[in-house]
C-alpha cells in the first residue's frame, strides 16, 4: 500500500483533526453495516422495524487537538480506549426514559417489557436516534464546532450518506480543511475528499499511523 507523502507530511503538521466515523470502521470486529448489499443491516431488515478501532487511542494522543465523532452507536471506539466520543446518533449500551427524555443507569427488573423508569414509571429504551427523530443539538454542534476549526478532518467507513452527519466533511471543506476519506468502495464525498484512501479502515489507518508517526 502506497500513501502519497503529501498527505503523510501534512498530518504530521496538522494541529487539530476531527475523524467522523462510521459502521465501516466496525466492520472489521464483525458488526454488520447499514447498507452493504449482501451483509448490510438494511439488506435483512426493515430499516423501520429496527430502530479496528485500535489505531484511534494513538492516533488520539498524537495531535493536540482531536476529536472523534462517531454515528456509530455500538461503544467500540471506547471499549478500543478512545476517550470522549461524539455520538451522534447515541449509544445502543445506553437507556433513557421515553417521557422525561433523560438517561436512566438502573432499574428494577420486574419482568415487564420494556422496562419502567424508576423515576416516573414511563418506558425505557435505548438512547439512540431512531428515524424520524433528530439528533442532540448540543452534540451536533459539538462536531460542526469540530468540523469549522479542524485542519484535517477524516471520514472513514461511512457511505456519507445520512445527513446532518454527511455535512460534516462539507463544512469542512468549505473551511479549507483538508479531508481524507477512507472507505473500501466510493461514496459520494469521494469526489470531493483531497484524498481518498479506498481499502479496509483496519489496513489502512494502520499503514497510515505507522507511516506518519513512525514508534
Ligand atoms: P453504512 O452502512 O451506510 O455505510 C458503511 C460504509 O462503510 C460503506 O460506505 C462501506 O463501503 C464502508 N465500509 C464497510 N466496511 C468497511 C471497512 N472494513 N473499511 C472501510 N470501509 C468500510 O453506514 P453509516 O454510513 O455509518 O443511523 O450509516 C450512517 C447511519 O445510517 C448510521 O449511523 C445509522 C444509519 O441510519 C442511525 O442509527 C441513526
Amino acid at each position: 500500500m502506497r500513501i502519497d507523502p503529501r498527505l503523510v507530511q501534512r498530518l504530521r503538521n496538522a494541529r487539530r483533526v476531527v475523524a467522523l466515523t462510521g459502521a465501516g470502521i466496525s466492520a472489521e470486529s464483525g458488526i454488520p453495516t447499514f447498507r452493504d448489499a449482501q451483509s448490510g443491516l438494511w439488506a435483512r431488515f426493515r430499516p423501520e422495524e429496527l430502530a479496528t478501532p485500535e489505531a484511534f487511542p494513538r492516533l488520539g494522543t498524537l495531535v493536540p487537538d482531536w476529536l472523534l465523532v462517531t454515528q456509530n452507536v455500538d461503544g467500540l471506539h471506547q471499549r478500543a480506549g478512545s476517550r470522549a466520543v461524539v455520538e451522534l446518533h447515541g449509544n445502543i449500551h445506553r437507556n433513557k426514559c421515553f417521557d422525561e427524555d433523560v438517561v436512566v443507569a438502573e432499574w428494577r427488573e420486574t419482568g415487564e417489557r420494556p422496562p419502567c423508569c424508576p423515576r416516573c414509571g414511563g418506558p425505557l429504551r435505548p438512547d439512540v436516534v431512531w428515524f424520524g427523530e433528530s439528533l442532540s443539538p448540543q452534540t451536533l454542534a459539538q462536531a460542526e464546532a469540530g468540523a469549522r476549526r479542524c485542519e484535517v478532518l477524516f471520514s472513514i467507513g461511512t457511505s456519507a450518506a445520512v445527513f446532518p452527519a454527511a455535512q460534516l466533511p462539507l463544512t469542512a471543506l468549505q473551511a479549507g480543511a483538508m479531508v481524507v476519506e477512507v472507505n473500501k468502495d466510493p461514496t459520494p464525498l469521494t469526489g470531493m475528499a483531497t484524498f481518498s484512501l479506498l481499502g479496509l479502515a483496519g489496513e489502512i489507518l494502520s499503514h497510515l499511523l505507522g507511516e506518519t508517526w513512525p514508534a
